[in-house]
């Protein structure tokens, strides 16, 4: 295959992307691409379980790839494909459902939250991380970078490919995570307690990378920082989540350590770090749009990197294919 080590993941396409999911995933996709092979995937069948509108879904597929490669994903360097394109997924996934215990999907954590807040709750949102685990162990990956809450779906991962492993032998290699090193992550504007979440009712709760300046401005401005004395500027999630929140996104898009930039805003007020922040963000969010734009218009250079991308997949996916069917005995002609 490769000498490099082989990085896996994924992505929903679910059309608005935040600042946190840049931080926590795109961000650190874009870095393992020099040291590791990547192989990074749209996971359209994954976000077929919320039944997403034809048309939407359609269109986010491209959204996302888009942004993917204003973010630094480097077609030349890496894998980038469609899920749905490359069908040895949902064989895979077919097999290791029958390697899975319902008892074990019913305390995935995901999939209570989920259950409670979908009216449709069917059977793909039960599977879901059973298609995961199919995704990673297809390309016999060596490192999943995931934020934290994707963790439990991982260590099933691991427990299914053991568990196929132990009944037939060494087929699966077992996958380990890379958790982001700024893996804390980035927490809503409003409330710092909780996840940014691009599915939060309340768009002021985040920053997408679609956000124009104004609205920056108007979100960041309205952003919680804390009621406690003195009112410095210091990173500490206990007394000050609030500023710890604005000082870790403003870390992360300038590349200034959080040690440095408290240091440099010693002196300053709360308000100041919001325009500071502002400023950033607005450069750093501009940017990225010129790119995706230039990208998104292309469609026939999208769908060439797709296209290629999905016949390489392929190829790697066979190989575990052919191993899997082999090792269960299904028979072949
Ligand atoms: N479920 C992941 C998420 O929403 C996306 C994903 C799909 C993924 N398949 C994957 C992540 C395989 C890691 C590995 O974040």
């Amino acid at each position: 295959m490769t000498e490099k080590k082989i990085v896996f993941s994924g992505i929903q396409p679910t059309g608005c992307i935040t600042i946190g999911n840049y931080i926590g995933a795109i961000s650190q996709w874009k870095i393992l691409q020099k040291k590791y092979f990547c192989i990074y995937c749209i996971a359209d069948l994954h976000a077929i379980t919320i039944c997403p509108e034809k048309y939407i879904l359609n269109k986010n597929i491209l959204d996302t790839l888009s942004i993917c490669l204003a973010c630094g994903i480097k077609p030349e360097e890496s894998i980038i494909f469609i899920q749905s394109h490359v069908p040895q997924h949902a064989q895979l996934n077919w097999v290791l459902n029958c390697f899975t215990n319902f008892g074990e999907l019913k305390r995935m954590t995901q999939f209570k939250e989920k259950q409670y807040s979908n009216k449709n709750v069917n059977i793909g949102l039960f599977n879901y991380p059973v298609l995961m685990a199919a995704d990673v162990l297809l390309y016999q990956t060596n490192k999943i970078p995931v934020g934290k809450d994707q963790i439990q779906h991982i260590e099933l991962t691991r427990n299914i490919a053991r568990r196929f492993n132990s009944i037939y032998g060494n087929i699966f290699k077992i996958p380990e995570t890379i958790i982001n090193k700024n893996g804390f992550c980035i927490k809503s504007l409003l409330n710092p307690k909780k996840k940014m979440s691009k599915s939060d009712i309340n768009t002021n709760n985040f920053i997408s990378l679609f956000d124009d300046d104004i609205l920056v401005k108007k979100k960041i401005n309205n952003a919680i920082t804390d009621s406690d004395n003195p009112s410095i500027i210091k990173y500490d999630l206990y007394r000050k989540p609030g500023i710890s929140n604005l000082l870790n996104i403003l870390s992360n898009i300038t590349g200034i350590s959080i040690k440095k930039l408290e240091v440099e805003l010693k002196n300053e007020t709360y308000n100041d770090l919001k325009k500071y922040l502002i400023k950033e963000l607005c450069s750093f969010l501009k940017e990225i749009r010129e790119k995706y734009y230039f990208y998104r218009k292309n469609e026939k250079y999208l769908n060439n990197i797709i296209f290629s991308g999905a016949e390489i997949a392929k190829k790697y996916a066979n190989v575990s294919i052919d191993k899997v069917f082999n090792a269960i005995g299904l028979y072949k002609i």
